[in-house]
C-alpha cells in the first residue's frame, strides 16, 4: 500500500519540492491532505497537481488526527515546525519537516522527544546531502583518496527569499518567525552539509554574521570558522547578496583535494597530488571527474523519506542530525555577539 500523505503550508516548498515528487512516486505515495490557513493556496496545488481524491483544510489539527494518513509533510515557516511535529508525533504519523528542524535546540530537543516516545520517524529534510554531486563527493571522502582531511570549507549563496518568495515583509525577514536571516535559511544548508562531509564533531565556532546590503532586521551574510575535535579546521559561508545561486565546497587532504560546485559543467573535480617519495608535491599525479547520480536533491530526499517508511527503516537525517546542525547556528549567533571563539555545548 503506497504511504499515505498529508501536507501541512502550500507555499512555494511544497509548490516545488513535496508535491511534484510525490506525484512523480504515485503508487508508492498518495496524497490524501492539504493544509493552509490560506486554503486558496491548498486549493491551488491541488487543482495544479491534479489531485482529485485529496481533501483541503484550514486547520493542521484537523489534518493530524486523521486515521487516514501515515505521515505528515511540515512545509510551513519555521517558527511552527515545533508545533506541527510534536502534533503530529502524538497523533503517530511519521514527519518530514523542512529545514531548519527548528528555530532553537530547545524546540529540536522537543521534536525529537515527541517522536521517540510515539514511536514515529523524523526526519529533516536537509535537501543538499541528497544532491548527487554532494552525494559523489562524500563517497570520494569516505574513500580516504584524498588522505587525512585537514580543512574543508563551503559556501552557499543567493540573491535572497523575494526572489523565492514574497517581497521583503515576508515571514524570511521577521526573526521571531524564522530565527534568523541567512545564515538560518542556508547557513542551515552549508552547515549540514559540512558537518556530513566531516562527520567528525565541530569543538568551537568563531562568526562575523552581518546585514550588508539588504536593509532588513536579519543577517544577510554570514562567515563562520570552525574547529573539529581531531584539530583540523574548516569554513562555512552563506549570503543572500550573491548572484547567481551558487553552492560551493572545498576538501583539503593530505594527498590532494575536491572541489564540488553546483550548475558547473564539472561540478565535481578530485586532484591527487603527486606524493610518492622524491616527487614534487606541487605536481598532479591524477584528475578525476567522479560520476554523478540520477534525480536532484529534492527529488532524492522525497523518495527516499517514502522508501524507509515502506522499508520500516530510520531516516539517516534524523532529527538528531537537524538538531546538531541547528545547534552550531545557535552558537554562531552567540559567538557574533561576544565576538569570541564559542565552545559547542
Ligand atoms: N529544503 C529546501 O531546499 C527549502 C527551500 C525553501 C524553503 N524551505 C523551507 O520550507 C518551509 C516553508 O518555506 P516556503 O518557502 O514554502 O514558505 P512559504 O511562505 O512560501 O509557504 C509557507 C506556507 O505555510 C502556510 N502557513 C502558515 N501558517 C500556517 C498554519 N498555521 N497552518 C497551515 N499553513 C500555514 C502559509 O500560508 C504558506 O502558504 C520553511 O521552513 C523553509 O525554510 C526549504
Amino acid at each position: 500500500m503506497a504511504v499515505r500523505i498529508g501536507i501541512i503550508g502550500c507555499g512555494k516548498i511544497a509548490d516545488r519540492a513535496s508535491l511534484p515528487n510525490l506525484v512523480n512516486y504515485r503508487g508508492k505515495a498518495e496524497v490524501k491532505v492539504l493544509c493552509d490557513v490560506d486554503v486558496s493556496k491548498a486549493k491551488a496545488l491541488k487543482d495544479k497537481f491534479e489531485l482529485c481524491g485529496a481533501d483541503v483544510v484550514k486547520d493542521w489539527k484537523k489534518l493530524i488526527t486523521r486515521k487516514d494518513i501515515d505521515a505528515v509533510f511540515v512545509d510551513t515557516p519555521n517558527y511552527l515546525h515545533e508545533e506541527m511535529t510534536v502534533g503530529a508525533a502524538e497523533n503517530k504519523k511519521h514527519i518530514l519537516v523542512e529545514k531548519p528542524i527548528a528555530i532553537t535546540v530547545k524546540s529540536a530537543d522537543k521534536m525529537i522527544k515527541a517522536a521517540k516516545s510515539n514511536g514515529v520517524y523524523l526526519m529533516v529534510e536537509q535537501t543538499h546531502r541528497f544532491n548527487p554531486i554532494h552525494q559523489a563527493a562524500k563517497k570520494v571522502l569516505e574513500s580516504g583518496m584524498l588522505g587525512k582531511i585537514h580543512n574543508i570549507r563551503g559556501r552557499i549563496g543567493h540573491a535572497g527569499p523575494e526572489y523565492w518568495s514574497e517581497g521583503k515583509a515576508h515571514w524570511f525577514y521577521d526573526k521571531k518567525r524564522s530565527g534568523g536571516g541567512a545564515m538560518v535559511d542556508i547557513g542551515v544548508h552549508i552547515t549540514d552539509l559540512i558537518r556530513w562531509f566531516a562527520a567528525k564533531p565541530i569543538t568551537e565556532v568563531f562568526a562575523t554574521i552581518r546585514t550588508i546590503e539588504k536593509g532588513v532586521k536579519v543577517d544577510d551574510n554570514a562567515t563562520v570558522l570552525l574547529k573539529f575535535e581531531d584539530g583540523s579546521k574548516g569554513e562555512i559561508e552563506c549570503s543572500w547578496t550573491t548572484r547567481p545561486y551558487e553552492v560551493m565546497t572545498f576538501a583539503y587532504g593530505t594527498k590532494g583535494k575536491m572541489m564540488t560546485n553546483l550548475g558547473a559543467d564539472k561540478p565535481i573535480k578530485v586532484v591527487i597530488a603527486n606524493t610518492n617519495k622524491g616527487e614534487d608535491p606541487n605536481c598532479t599525479l591524477e584528475e578525476l571527474y567522479p560520476e554523478v547520480g540520477p534525480g536532484g536533491d529534492w527529488e532524492n530526499s522525497v523518495h527516499y523519506f517514502v522508501d524507509c517508511l515502506v522499508k520500516g527503516e530510520r531516516p539517516s537525517v534524523s532529527g538528531e542530525e537537524g538538531r546538531e546542525t541547528i545547534r552550531i547556528i545557535s552558537s554562531a549567533y552567540e559567538s557574533n555577539e561576544s565576538g569570541k571563539w564559542v565552545k559547542i555545548k
